[in-house]
This record gives C-alpha cells, structure tokens and sequence, in this order.
C-alpha cells in the first residue's frame, strides 16, 4: 500500500492529468476532493461522511473500478466501517488463540476446544469482512499493525491461566465484538447498503452464540472463591 505522501502524489497527479486532458465539472460543481481511480477510469466522489475511527487515515477514498451497482459514494462510506470491524475480527482471532493456549482447570478440554472454534469462526468473519471491502471497490486493510491501532476490543489479559478467568475475559471480549457488529449494522443500514447489514447480521449473531457458549462455562461461586482465596 503507498504510503500517505505517495498517494497525494498519486492524486494529484490523476487530478492534474485529468485537468490536462480538458476535464471539466458539470456548472455548480467544485474540483472533487477525492477520485476513484483506475488505469482509464476515473469517478468523483464527496469526501466519506463517516470516519469511525479517526485516529488512522484511511485510503477507502480511493476506490478500484467496479461493475457493482451501488453508488460509488455509498462504497466509499461503508469501506472504513468494514476496516474498522475486520481489526476487531483480527484482534478477536488472536484472542481466542490466546485463550486456547493457556486455559487450566478441570473444563480444560471442553474450553480449549471452545476457544478454537471461536477463532475458527472469527477467521470466517474476517474473510467475509475484508472480501467485502474489496467487492465494493475498496482496500482491505487487515495487516497485524493496523490491527492492533484500530481494534475497539480490550487487550485481552496474558496473566491468567484459571479457565473461570478466561471464561470472564473472553466472555467481555465476545460482548464487546458483538456490540460493535451490531453498530455496523445500523451503520450500514443507514447508508442504504442491506447486504453489508445483512453480514454484519450474521456475525453479531454468531458471536452471540459463542457468548452464549463461553457464559455457559461460568462458575461464580469457583471464581469468588478463588479471588477471595488470592486475596
Ligand atoms: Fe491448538
């Protein structure tokens, strides 16, 4: 992926060709803030109306040409909110693994096995997410590092081994993730995009699930017990 400052560059060079080329802006339009940009082809579009998260630039301004009938505009909003979600499923991943690897205690098989199928179906999630992004024209940005500035979930904790702790931690981290998917919904949904709804519809359900499933492990009284007996 160019670096900011090449990509400006980039931009203004497609915006300087075009201009060369006798472009002109149909009257009451200004010079687009943003382009879509191929090889041959090159659309206009407002800047995006959402940034979910404002901490990191973004390149879904710049879309790859598409057959795909939504409106251009429409894509360049949804992209930063499913890059925003795939650093979640990424983080949810390597929480998981995390989880499986070290739990100790008496349900040892049953969460070790649990917490796989949980990444299991967090690497599903981010393959829909990140092909989504692509489909619409945008960039998936699903590298570890952008990951671990941009994921909204907790860092999971590395100290605990107890499994009742890791049913509480991973417990809160599949709550968090949930709620997330469940904003992209709405979020997509607003702008118009059903099918971008419809994903994220299935993957707050499917966390939902595995919620469920990881709850089902708790064991207040153990876990009291246990915090009282550590002091
Ligand atoms: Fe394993």
């Amino acid at each position: 992926m160019p670096d900011p400052i090449s990509r400006k560059r980039h931009m203004k060079k497609v915006l300087d060709r075009w201009e060369n080329e006798g472009g002109s802006l149909p009257v009451g339009q200004t010079k687009p803030s943003a382009s879509i940009s191929s090889d041959h082809k090159t659309e206009r579009i407002r800047p995006m109306k959402i940034v979910p998260h404002k901490r990191e630039t973004t390149n879904a301004n710049t879309l790859h040409h598409t057959h795909n009938d939504l409106p251009a505009q429409m894509r360049a909003d949804i992209v930063p909110i499913l890059n925003a979600r795939l650093a979640d499923a990424i983080d949810l991943i390597h929480q998981g693994k995390q989880a499986h690897w070290n739990v100790k205690g008496r349900n040892f098989i049953a969460l070790h096995k649990l917490f796989d199928e949980i990444v299991a179906a967090a690497e599903e999630h981010m393959d829909l997410i990140a092909e989504r992004a692509v489909q619409l024209g945008g960039t998936a940005e699903g590298t570890i590092q952008i990951a671990a500035r941009r994921s909204e979930l907790e860092p999971y904790p590395l100290e605990i081994s107890d499994e009742q702790d890791h049913v509480a931690a991973m417990s809160a981290a599949l709550a968090a993730y949930g709620k997330r998917m469940r904003q992209a919904i709405d979020q997509s949904d607003e702008l118009g995009d059903k099918d971008t709804a419809d994903m994220f519809t299935e993957i707050s359900r499917g966390a939902d699930k595995y919620l469920w499933f990881v709850e089902s492990h708790q064991d207040r009284e153990a876990h009291t017990a246990r915090k009282r007996k550590a002091g």
